[in-house]
Parts: structure tokens; C-alpha cells; sequence
């Protein structure tokens, strides 16, 4: 019989600190830090392509380089032929985000950069992805909806771009507003799952497109990043007939997980969520979204007095991607065109770091087994 040593395991690798970070910091009493800014010195007061500079650079950009760098999103906006017409022949029936799993994936095919893992090519990497991802579901959407795909426009930013390819029209200030501040407040949180599973991936030296692939398939899960699409479920459950303290009180009887609610990382509010909430209070003046918005600080009000939790960035996110006229299997879709820019840095960070990213488990399974050839079992 072998010996084994008993290791201490921590479920859910709960408090774990998996490696050092310069990117973010997730406060637990209810901050959030971007490369040392507080998040709440950032939203509306920067653009979007801003908070990915920062993320991939480590600090903030002058004007020229900004310029430079939005320029150059821009153009990387237009994907190869090949990856439009694999989104064309994808099934209608599977969710979005397959398609958006499976052709970042692709795009790992078509690297110019492919066989240079230098630093310079990562940085073209990082780049090519923040501008891919966004311009991969506004075609995604077109193709749904049997429109026109769409070209950047050069006088727009690239937020503003990744709106207008995805809907088709240029957006107004409001809109513009709305999603500069919704990309810059999804851009990073720490080692979250998807960029965990991301940095896993790329601790094995394996290419940025298969850690972003990695990422992408973590932030999918309900738990993480599908939480918005189920928070849009729940209050279109919820019709205007139906109690809501019952409603809740029902999911909480049959110990089932109300979306949107709960933080791994949060003892206090999630710093995301006041940003969020009042984005949705000034832009929802659509009668659904104010509806939507009232039933919500309802359902916030009451989960509070009966569980004392507080609501995540998922909870009003998904509000807010409603009244841009976002429909919500895209939510997920719209996170991951924002946590990309975290992602490749986090990526690009434990490159840097170089070290094998392998926890161990404590094994409870058997010893000493007979082994029975096939005929006999
Ligand atoms: N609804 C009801 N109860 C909850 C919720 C919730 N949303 N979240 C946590 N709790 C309760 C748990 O039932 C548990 O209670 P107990 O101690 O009485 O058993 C306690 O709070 C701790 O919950 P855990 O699930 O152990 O907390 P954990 O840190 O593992 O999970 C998570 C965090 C996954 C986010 C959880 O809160 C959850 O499932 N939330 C709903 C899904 C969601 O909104 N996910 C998005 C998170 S934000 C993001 O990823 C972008």
C-alpha cells in the first residue's frame, strides 16, 4: 500500500492567493482598483479604450497614444473572411457564446504573429483580441437578425464602434456614455474564474488564443458571467401580476441561488453595483426599464433583509444592457467584449511570471485494488 500525505485542501480554493498581481485589486470592504486608480475615479471620466490601454500597459496613455491606439482598434476591428463565414454556418439554435467560444479559437488559425511568442507579438496579440472580440459579436448579432454586417467607422470611438456594428445605428451621447461606462466597469476584477482559467492556460506557455478560449468557456457559467442572462430570466419571471417577496422567498425556500446576488470576494457591496445602478436610474426611461429598475431595487431590498446579501455587477448590468436594446443571450457576450482587455493582461502578466500555475488535491479514493481482465468482470 502506498503512503500518502494528508493535505489540507481548501475548497473552493477560497482565499487562496494563486500568484502576485500589479492589474487589479478587489478590495473585500467594497473597492475595486485598476493598476492603483480607484475604479471610482475612472468611470466617466475616461473612454473605454482608456481603461484597456491602462490594463495592457500598466499606465494611463497621453492623447497622441490614445489616438494611436484607438486608431489601431479600429482597423483590427475587420475580421478574416474565414471567421464571418464560420459564423454564418453555425448552428441557429446554439447559444452566442459558443459561437463567440469557437471562433476566438479560430482566430488562433489566422495569427499573423503566429510561432513569435516575443513580447512585441503578445502586445499585437492583446491588441488584435480587444478589437476582435467586440467586432466577433456585433457579427454574430448581424447575422442573426439577417443584417448587413458592418464596418468600423473611423470618427467614432471604439466603444461607440463596437454599438453601432452590433445594432446598426451610430449611437447617441447617452448611449455612448452608457457603454464606456459599463466596458470600463467589466474590464478587470482580480483573479476571477475565467481569468484565472486564463492564466492556468498560459502558465503552460500554450498561446494567448487558447487562454482567452479557456476564459471564455469559465465566464459562460451562470455562476460567473451567464448570471446577467438569468438575472433577465428571473424579472421577465417575475410578471407584473406576481408577488415579489413570494417570488424570492419561493427560490429561497427551495435553497435555490437568487442570480445576481452574492460575491466570493465582497463582504460589503460590490463598488461595480453603484455605478451600475445609477447608469439604469438615468438611462432607463423606457417604460419596461423603469419597471424593470423598480422591481429591482425591490427584489435588491428584500434579498438584503432576508439573506444580507447584496447584489453583484451582474444584477443591474443586466438592466442596463436591456435598455440598450440588448437582447439577453447577448449580456455574456458583452462582458467578455470587456474583460478581454483584463484578460490579455492577466495573461500577458503570468508570461512574465513564468511559473507552472498546478495546485494538488488530496486524494480520498482507494489503494490496493485486484485487477480483473475484461472477460472476467
Ligand atoms: N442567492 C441566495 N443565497 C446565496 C447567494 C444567492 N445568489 N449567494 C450566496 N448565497 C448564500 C449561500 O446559500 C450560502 O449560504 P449558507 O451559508 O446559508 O449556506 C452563503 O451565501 C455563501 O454562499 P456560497 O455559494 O458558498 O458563496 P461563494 O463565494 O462560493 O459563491 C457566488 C459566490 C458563486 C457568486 C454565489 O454568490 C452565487 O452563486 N451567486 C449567484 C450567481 C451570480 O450572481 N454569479 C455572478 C457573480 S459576479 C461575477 O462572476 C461577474
Amino acid at each position: 500500500m502506498c503512503e500518502i500525505t494528508e493535505k489540507s485542501v481548501v475548497r473552493g480554493l477560497r482565499d487562496v492567493a494563486a500568484a502576485e498581481t500589479k492589474i487589479s485589486y478587489v478590495d473585500p470592504n467594497g473597492s475595486l482598483y485598476y493598476l492603483g486608480y480607484n475604479i471610482d475615479d475612472l468611470v466617466g471620466q475616461v473612454i473605454y479604450a482608456e481603461i484597456a490601454y491602462l490594463l495592457i500597459h500598466k499606465r494611463l496613455p497621453k492623447q497622441h497614444e490614445l489616438d494611436d491606439f484607438s486608431n489601431q482598434l479600429i482597423i483590427e476591428m475587420n475580421l478574416p473572411d474565414q471567421i464571418i463565414e464560420s459564423i454564418k454556418n453555425a448552428p441557429k439554435s446554439c447559444h452566442p457564446m459558443d459561437i463567440l467560444r469557437t471562433e476566438v479559437s479560430h482566430l488562433g488559425e489566422y495569427d499573423p504573429d503566429s510561432g513569435d511568442f516575443s513580447d512585441a507579438a503578445n502586445f499585437r496579440r492583446a491588441t488584435r483580441l480587444i478589437a476582435q472580440v467586440p467586432s466577433i459579436v456585433a457579427t454574430i448579432n448581424r447575422i442573426r437578425l439577417k443584417k448587413p454586417i458592418l464596418v468600423p467607422k473611423k470618427e467614432l470611438s471604439f466603444a461607440q464602434n463596437f454599438l453601432f456594428m452590433f445594432k446598426g445605428d451610430i449611437p447617441p451621447e447617452k448611449e455612448t456614455n452608457v457603454i464606456h461606462r459599463y466596458m470600463t466597469l467589466h474590464a478587470d476584477h482580480g483573479f476571477n474564474a475565467s481569468t484565472f482559467a486564463a492564466r492556468v492556460t498560459a502558465s503552460t506557455n500554450s498561446d494567448m488564443y487558447s487562454a482567452i478560449t479557456s476564459a471564455i468557456g469559465t465566464l459562460k457559467g451562470p455562476l460567473h458571467g451567464g448570471a446577467s442572462e438569468k438575472v433577465m430570466d428571473m424579472l421577465d419571471e417575475i410578471n407584473p401580476e406576481k408577488d415579489v417577496n413570494e417570488y424570492i422567498q419561493g427560490l429561497l425556500d427551495e435553497k435555490k441561488k437568487i442570480m445576481g446576488f452574492g460575491h466570493r470576494m465582497y463582504k460589503a457591496q460590490d463598488p461595480r453595483t453603484k455605478h451600475l445602478r445609477d447608469i439604469v436610474e438615468d438611462f432607463c426611461h423606457r417604460q419596461r426599464s423603469l419597471t424593470l429598475y423598480n422591481r429591482c431595487m425591490e427584489i435588491e431590498q428584500m434579498v438584503f433583509e432576508k439573506k444580507k446579501i447584496y447584489p453583484n455587477v451582474d444584477f443591474y448590468a443586466a438592466v442596463a444592457m436591456d435598455a440598450l436594446g440588448v437582447s439577453k443571450e447577448f449580456f455574456p457576450l458583452f462582458f467578455a467584449s470587456s474583460r478581454i482587455s483584463g484578460w490579455v493582461a492577466h495573461v500577458i502578466e503570468q508570461y512574465e511570471d513564468a511559473v507552472l500555475l498546478r495546485p494538488s488535491a488530496d486524494y480520498v479514493g482507494e489503494f490496493g485494488k485486484q485487477f480483473i481482465p475484461i472477460e472476467n468482470r
